[in-house]
């Protein structure tokens, strides 16, 4: 099929190359030129396992674009996968969501095109996209919601494994699409890139045909349910350090429970990124909208702050005194596998150190060149390595969870320690082992 990705962000790219992999015709349209001709020459601009090459891969199959009359007359489905960042009240702002469907619009010449909205939109944006497409076009269309739900850092294997595809449309052409479209998805029928092999006893995945309205409250109630057991277990963490219960055993106790389950219950500093904190309060916004309280979102929201306060309390308890402090941190991005520092926690940390006159000394393994770019402001000290990051050190915190930091020569790093303190902020580390090399380590406390 012929299809157009509107928005070369992580959701557009990942979204393009895997249905070009899947030998669908993909042109994706960015109004960013610089960004056009990297990708044109073969460059990624963002750091994503995978992606380079499946865009390879699928190159034959995947044009790059500034302009909207190159892909959209000729395509059966347009993707707008285009940014919502939060706005005022935590309302997402919409202003890329809707210049995209006017440019749609303008451009809208097939039989029948079907409009996808992939960003996360507030729920009736669905309504919302078609009528403005309506003001322009000439042609006959319909919108779809198609929320995506896939995580950075693992974004491809989301994409072409998914565990459920949700399609919300009141019309049953557009569905019928949007399965043809999906097929060796859901049937699983392509064959695997060799550097990202189906997991083992992976079957057909499901289709959730919804309407429009079902559709974007499930991404929002998704993201919300995600970001809300992390902060359970974080509260719960808070109470297990004051009665000396090991929140990992807990976290193991009732994870096993097949209803609760056994993912996203990793206690720590919380959880950061472009999506939890941006989806939870547009869900709190639009409940607002109609008289509804959240309390429960609201509480996972403020849990979640709570951690990172609580993170430079717990180091000021075991040090007395923040000021004048050398403090290390490990990890910049708001989680492994990425460079992306949206919301990162260890950054909102750095700063409350700063503030308290500590010095900051931070290592990420692919995150710091975009940190200096992003934060020219931020007086940190980079350090090439984390040993480096320990010299002289009143204590190291690790903020994101890194497996390369797990297996650290941590007698090395306690020798370049001035102290021998480390607070793991994601529960990742050996006590026994960090204790063997001399090191005293601590979790968040309240
Ligand atoms: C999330 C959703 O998982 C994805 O489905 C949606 O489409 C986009 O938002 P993402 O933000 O890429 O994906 O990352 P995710 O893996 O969900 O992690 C989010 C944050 O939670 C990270 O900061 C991570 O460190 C933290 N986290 C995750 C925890 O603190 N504990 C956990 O148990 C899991």
């Amino acid at each position: 099929m012929n299809v157009s990705i509107i928005g070369t962000g992580y959701v557009g790219l990942t979204t393009g190359a895997c249905l070009a992999y899947l030998g669908h015709h993909v042109t994706c349209v960015d109004t960013d030129q610089s960004k056009i001709e990297r990708l044109e020459g073969g460059e990624i601009p963002i750091y994503e396992p995978c992606l380079k090459e499946l865009v390879q891969d699928a190159r034959p199959n995947i044009k790059f674009t500034t302009a909207y009359e190159e892909a959209i007359p000729q395509s059966e489905v347009v993707f707008i996968a285009v940014g919502t960042p939060t706005g005022q009240n935590g309302a997402p702002d919409l202003r890329y969501l809707q210049a995209a469907a006017y440019n749609v619009g303008d451009c809208l010449r097939g039989e029948f095109t079907v409009v996808v909205n992939k960003s996360t939109v507030p729920i009736g944006s669905g309504n919302w996209v078609g009528s403005l497409i309506s003001e322009r076009a000439k042609a006959a269309f319909s919108v779809a919601s198609n929320p995506e739900f896939l995580r950075e850092g693992a974004a491809i294997s989301d994409t072409l494994y998914p565990d459920r595809i949700v399609v919300g449309s009141d019309c049953k052409k557009t569905a019928a699409l949007l399965y043809t479209l999906y097929r060796p998805i859901i049937e699983q029928s392509f064959s695997a890139p060799r550097y990202l092999p189906r997991p083992e006893g992976m079957g057909a995945v499901p289709l959730i045909s919804a309407d429009l309205a079902s559709a974007e409250l499930v991404k929002y109630a998704a993201n919300a349910f995600l970001a809300l057991k992390i902060s359970y277990i974080n509260e719960i963490g808070c109470l297990a350090n004051r009665v000396g219960a090991d929140i990992e055993q807990v976290a193991k106790g009732i994870g096993l429970d097949r209803r609760i389950g056994n993912r996203f219950l990793q206690a720590g500093i919380g959880w950061g990124g472009s999506c939890f904190g941006k989806d939870t309060a547009a869900l709190v916004a639009t409940a607002k909208e109609y008289g509804l309280e959240m309390p429960i979102v609201e509480a996972a929201r403020e849990v979640n702050q709570a951690q990172r306060e609580r993170a430079v309390n717990t180091l000021l308890r075991e040090l007395k005194i923040l000021k004048g402090r050398t403090i290390g941190l490990l990890g910049l991005a708001f989680k492994p596998d990425t460079d992306d520092l949206r919301d990162a926690p260890a950054l909102d940390v750095a700063r409350k150190l700063l503030e308290r006159g500590a010095r900051v000394r931070v290592h990420d393994p692919i995150a710091m060149e975009r940190s200096r770019r992003e934060n020219p402001s931020l007086a940190l000290c980079y350090c090439e390595t984390a040993e480096e990051v320990a010299c002289g050190a009143d204590a190291v915190m690790l903020m994101t969870e890194w497996l390369e930091y797990r297996d650290l020569k941590w007698e090395v790093m306690a020798e370049y320690m001035k102290s021998p303190v480390v607070l793991d902020g994601r529960h990742m580390l050996n006590r026994a082992r960090m204790e063997k090399a001399g090191l005293n380590l601590i979790s968040l406390s309240s």
